[in-house]
């Protein structure tokens, strides 16, 4: 079957600096696979490879078997790529409400946008209570959990989540897992960037690490175990 997401031989960086050396990567259809590694590993580099953010120096890039190498970020989107980013991205002056709708309105189309707005509030019932506060005045993890509330709820094919839990209370990370849980049994396909690595193990069906730009171990997670957690360890990360 033909993989969502293939990156091969990758190589990439950023100016004279190279972060990526010849990663081979795959995520099948319906697919979760955890990208683990310490800081600077290079998980969010591959994380903006995969979705079109930073162009290879080397190598290729298919989605859905489509070669998209060199192409721009839309592209990636409008092949079912979506990328949850390591930063927020919310309208500040819009109410929570209005972020939703317009967000719902573009990716699902009109029709569908009451429908998703109950599965987001449904999902993360504390921007239920805040639905009509402007976005720019929630605080840090609300304003993460309504740029969440946006991917999640529009079933991208591919959903690529760079460092989702980060910042956010374990009761709301609990609540994220949750919803990608859901989103893995509905068929979407995960590449799951994380440091809290029993979570990422817990949901998916396989794990790639990366050491100092490079594919360093790949396997199941019940293999990856202890394994996975010291190297991270070793090599500096929080684990
Ligand atoms: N915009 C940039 N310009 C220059 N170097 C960068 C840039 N972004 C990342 N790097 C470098 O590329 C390397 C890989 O970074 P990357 O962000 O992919 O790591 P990471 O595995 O996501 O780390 P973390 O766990 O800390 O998020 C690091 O050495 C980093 O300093
Ligand atoms: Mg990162």
């Amino acid at each position: 079957m033909t993989p969502v997401l293939e990156l091969r031989d990758v190589s990439a960086g950023y100016g004279p600096f190279r972060a990526l050396f010849g990663v081979t990567l795959q995520v099948g259809d319906g697919e979760a696979v955890a990208l683990l590694g310490a800081n600077g590993a290079g998980k969010t580099t591959v994380a903006r490879v995969a979705s079109g953010l930073v162009a290879p120096e080397d190598g290729t890039v298919h989605v859905g078997g489509e070669d998209l190498t060199g192409a721009a970020p839309y592209r990636f989107a409008r092949a079912g790529v979506a990328h949850a980013t390591e930063g927020r991205s919310v309208f500040s002056s819009l109410t929570v409400e209005e972020n939703l709708r317009l967000s719902f309105r573009r990716a699902l189309g009109s029709a569908r946008v009451d429908e998703a707005l109950g599965q987001a509030f449904d999902a993360f019932a504390s921007l239920d209570r805040r639905r009509h506060q402007p976005a720019g005045t929630l605080s840090g993890g609300e304003q993460r959990m309504l740029s969440l509330a946006r991917v999640l709820v529009e079933s991208p094919p591919l959903l690529i989540a760079d460092e989702l839990s980060l910042g956010l209370a374990p009761i709301i990370v609990d609540e994220i897992y949750a919803q990608l849980a859901r989103l893995h049994s509905e068929g979407t396909s995960l590449l799951i960037v994380e440091q809290h690595v029993s979570h990422a193990l817990g949901l998916c069906d396989r794990v790639v690490m990366l050491e100092h730009g490079a594919v360093a171990w790949e396997g199941a997670p019940e293999q990856a175990g202890e394994r996975v957690a010291e190297r991270i360890f070793e090599h500096g990360g929080d684990g």
